[in-house]
């Protein structure tokens, strides 16, 4: 039997969506005002679904401290009150939320511990504002 274990995050940062390889009439009709030079700033909300067998011992999916560490030093402490333009991440890729959520995606589950149960990222979902999200998952 395989359990999940939830739980949310609060981020705030700022981002500009602009496309070096678009002119500036394409940026502004792909991004519209999120093109704005001076770049603007969201609460997102990161939520994690972790998987995996009940620890017999502890009778846990995954101790909600250890993750909490791992998304702390991964997540938290790169991208929290940042400039995402400016995280070398996106560089070569626009910061919209569905590359926000694929990046913060591949850096947990590259860093979820998998001893000693076997954890798996299920899923990892970016609500950029109250009607707007963006999901990830394990296939
Ligand atoms: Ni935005």
């Amino acid at each position: 039997m395989i359990a999940y274990f939830g739980r949310r995050y609060t981020l705030s940062a700022s981002h500009r969506l602009h496309c070096d390889a678009l002119t500036d009439d394409q940026n502004r009709a792909a991004y519209g005002k999120c093109n704005n030079p001076h770049g603007h700033g969201h609460n997102y909300i990161i939520e994690v679904l972790v998987g995996g067998p009940v620890d017999p011992e502890t009778g846990m999916v995954i101790n909600l401290v250890d993750l909490d560490a791992v998304v702390r030093t991964r997540i938290l402490d790169r991208f929290d009150h940042a400039n995402l333009n400016l995280d070398p991440l996106f560089t070569a890729q626009v910061p919209t939320t569905e590359n926000l959520c694929s990046e913060v995606f591949r850096l947990l589950k590259d860093a979820l511990p998998t001893v000693p149960q076997q954890l798996r990222l299920e899923y990892v979902r970016v609500e950029e504002t109250e009607n707007n999200f963006f999901q990830c998952y394990n296939l």
